[in-house]
């Protein structure tokens, strides 16, 4: 390694948006390595409003790895981060900045510390899916760093070990996880499906119900859904995978209605799993369950879907409309029902983006 002093710091900037299941992912087959019992596929967001923005900084005057999140520093010492820190290290590569006469070689990584500072602009752990937009920016960020040259997938199986819903939102636009078939995970990762232009007329609305920090996380979640629900074999078994290639074919088409029948379906049986759990668990709640019923009574007078819903693990709704005509009827409908800022804060999407480098230094 070339030093001029010990005073150089090199850095790196990404920043990723969250994304959306609308063929839920919930279960795992291995929690260590967190493979899946069941592909799922999502739609990543535009980054405007709920992405995270992280930067990593490397230099011989650090003397550990250490994390900031949204301003607070956070421990690293989590088998998560640890993992991704080390499957990063492990495919690490030269750096050489000219203008600055410094050579980080390959394994200088394993001696050189970290610094990491990351922000989200959404809550933290509401089921939002920020484990998503940040481990997939920690992920790609510390790799443009490193200067690996894997491809996306494989990024996406590291980020994939820090939260499993991250490894989606690699990519933009229509992206499926694949749950993979072998024991040590080398197949279970994302692949993009459709790019973010394939599909424009789409608006997404996310009804914030509450941006309060939920009582069960995801993971202790789906480990009790795993240990104590009959109906997630089933799930698992017969109803996703039938799901996802029709899935699959709705978004080749743009076929709305059957896009928004699947969603919709697929975000009540991820419900009804919860529900299924002893002791059962309630991420919606009777505002979610409005917003339902005011979603399938529209959608039965028409006797088309115009609209679908989705809720994660919280009781926020994400509300898929098939153009702007639309989006502003149900804009139109929420505010009706709920007077603003009372119930509901609203914020529109576009299908987004993959993951980027936001600048390099
Ligand atoms: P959510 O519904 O928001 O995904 P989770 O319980 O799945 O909630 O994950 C929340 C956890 O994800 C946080 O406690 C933190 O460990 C991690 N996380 C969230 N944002 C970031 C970020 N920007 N960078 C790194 N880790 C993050
Ligand atoms: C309901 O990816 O947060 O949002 O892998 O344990 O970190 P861990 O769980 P996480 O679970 C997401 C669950 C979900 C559905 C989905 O995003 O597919
Ligand atoms: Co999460």
């Amino acid at each position: 390694m070339v030093e001029k002093g010990s005073e150089w710091v090199v850095m790196a900037t990404g920043r990723s948006p969250t994304n959306i299941a609308v063929i839920k992912y919930w279960g795992k087959r291995d929690e260590n390595l967190i493979l899946p019992i069941n592909d799922s596929i999502s739609l990543t967001l535009d980054p405007l409003h709920l992405s995270a923005t992280t930067t990593a900084a490397v230099s011989p005057s650090f003397t550990r790895d250490r994390m900031w999140l949204n301003g607070k520093e956070i421990s690293l010492s989590g088998e998560r981060y640890q993992k991704c820190l080390r499957e990063i290290r492990r495919r690490a590569n030269e750096v050489s900045d000219a203008e600055k006469g410094i050579v980080i070689k390959k394994e200088d990584w394993e001696r050189l510390h970290v610094h990491i500072s990351s922000y989200n602009n959404f809550p933290t752990a509401a089921g939002l899916a920020s484990s998503a937009a940040g481990f997939a920016c920690l992920v790609f960020t510390l790799a443009k760093l490193m200067n690996l040259k894997d491809d996306l997938g494989q990024i996406s199986s590291i980020a994939r070990q820090g939260s499993g819903s991250a490894c989606r939102s690699l990519y933009g636009g229509f992206v499926k996880w694949a749950m993979g078939n072998n024991t040590d995970g080398s197949d279970s990762l994302a692949i993009q499906l459709a790019e973010e232009t394939h599909w424009t007329d789409l608006v997404i609305i996310i009804a914030v119900v509450s941006s309060k920090q939920k009582e069960t996380s995801s993971t202790s979640g789906m480990r009790e859904s795993v240990q104590t629900s009959a109906l997630i074999k089933h799930r698992a078994e017969t109803v996703v995978p039938a799901r996802t290639l029709k899935m699959e074919e709705a978004i080749t088409n743009r076929d709305f209605a059957s896009f928004a029948k699947l969603t919709c379906a697929d975000s009540n049986q991820f419900h009804a799993v919860c529900l299924d759990t002893s002791p059962p668990i309630f991420y919606m709640n009777d505002t979610s369950h409005r917003i339902i019923n005011l979603v399938e009574k529209w959608n039965i007078s028409e006797g088309t879907p115009q609209v679908a819903y989705t809720f994660d693990a919280g009781p926020n709704a994400v509300l898929v409309s098939p153009n702007r005509k639309t989006a502003a009827l149900l804009l139109q409908r929420l505010l009706f029902h709920f007077p603003p800022n009372k119930d509901i804060n609203l914020t529109s999407f576009v299908v987004g983006d993959k993951t980027i480098l936001q600048d390099a230094g």
